[in-house]
């Protein structure tokens, strides 16, 4: 890469390993006076999950996930290269996210992007994780800023006015659990799989969501923070009531249980957003809602916040479930709009657990088992 900005094409390798998925993917973004212009293209994108070597313990354990990142992040690449049709020599820069998230797993990536940009002789930029959901809009279809991105997952929760690369406000978050841990523990105390999610979402479609009136903490309090751990206990109250009275759960008792909990949930995300977009918009006049992780899957919460984005006159985008969840190609992404303005690291880079976007406010408490939220 010149000296000058860029003025071309990137293709940018990424490394994504900050949680349960080691990933890598080759991406190809268009440059013009320093600014990354248009969509970009996916030229790989490969992900291997460890969902069976956590399953057993029904939750991410921090060590195997390490190990198991060390151990794949280069057959990882070597496919995605494989896959691209491209060697390294082709390569303008290597890109890993540098954090937040599980501290070993970050740092297995850190080590790998760091091993390749040396042997290869490429610039190596570090990416702020949450970053890569942030910017993903832009990635699929050239989002222009400023607008707004709902984060909701297994390990992440926030709102967040998406101003410019680096320039990120915080609307709201969560003060306690990410609403995919949420749906994950009401799936265990119902004896459904794990991923809870869709397995809650399955049967939510048989159930009366008015059935059970579960609590919406903080939806009427101002302000855009939200909070989950209330309504994961008053779902397991209400089990515990149907079992003491009845010795147990019968199949509609549970789908309607499944179902009043995802409604709780979607009117609270869709109420703190829609308080979050007329705030942003007064503000910065944007007019985009996008969405990015796990629980962005859930039908019920999509048409709630499609119906609050058209409410507050925003459009409503939400991209394809594989750039939802955790994935290389917007490591990639984020890592050429860096790139881009002439930013890069030195071999120093470190690995954060912690880095919250919005340097104006401070990480929210709550590390989750999924690693901290910010
Ligand atoms: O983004 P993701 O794949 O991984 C991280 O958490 O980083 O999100 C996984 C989370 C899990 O908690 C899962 O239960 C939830 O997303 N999820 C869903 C659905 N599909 C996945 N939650 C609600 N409805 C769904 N259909
Ligand atoms: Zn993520």
């Amino acid at each position: 890469m010149s000296e000058n900005m860029p003025t071309g094409t990137l293709t940018i390798l990424g490394l994504e390993s900050s949680c349960d998925d080691t990933a890598a993917a080759v991406v190809r973004v268009r440059v013009d006076g320093g600014e990354v212009i248009g969509a970009g293209e996916i030229l790989s994108s490969v992900t291997l999950g460890q969902a069976d070597l956590h399953a057993a313990f029904g939750g991410v354990v921090p060590e195997i996930a390490a190990r198991a990142h060390a151990e794949r992040l280069d057959v990882c690449v070597e496919k995605a290269l494989a896959e691209a049709g491209l060697g390294l020599s082709a390569m303008d820069a290597v890109a890993c996210t540098a954090g937040p998230g599980l501290i070993g797993g970050v740092l297995s990536g850190v080590m790998c992007a760091k091993g390749i940009a040396w042997g290869a002789g490429l610039p190596l930029v570090g990416v702020n994780h949450l970053e890569g959901h942030a910017l993903t809009p832009r990635l699929v279809s050239g989002q222009g800023y400023p607008y707004v991105m709902l984060l909701a997952s297994g390990g992440h929760c926030q709102i967040l006015g998406v101003l410019g690369p680096g320039d990120y406000r915080r609307l709201g978050a969560t003060i306690d659990d990410a609403p995919g841990e949420a749906f994950d523990k009401v799936a265990k105390m119902l004896g459904l799989g794990y991923p809870g999610g869709p397995e809650v979402e399955r049967e939510a479609k048989a159930g009366d969501p008015k059935r059970f009136r579960f609590p919406r903490p903080l939806l009427d309090k101002p302000g855009c923070d939200m909070s989950f751990s209330g309504l994961k206990t008053a779902v397991r109250r209400q089990r515990d009531l149907l079992v003491e009275a009845q010795g147990g759960l019968s199949v509609q008792d549970r789908a309607d249980i499944c179902a009043g909990f995802q409604a709780a949930v979607s009117d609270l995300l869709a109420g703190k957003v829609r308080r979050a977009l007329a705030d942003f918009r007064a503000e910065t006049g944007a007019e985009a809602l996008s969405v990015a992780g796990g629980v962005a899957a859930n039908t019920a919460l999509r048409g709630a916040l499609e119906a609050a984005a058209a409410a507050e006159g925003f459009s409503f985008d939400a991209p394809p479930l594989r750039l939802c969840t955790d994935n290389a190609a917007m490591i990639a992404w984020a890592g050429a709009e860096r790139l881009a303005r002439g930013e890069a690291d030195g071999m120093d880079l470190s690995a954060r657990p912690r880095w919250p976007l919005d340097k104006a406010r401070a990480g929210m408490l709550g590390g989750g088992k999924k690693g901290p939220k910010a």
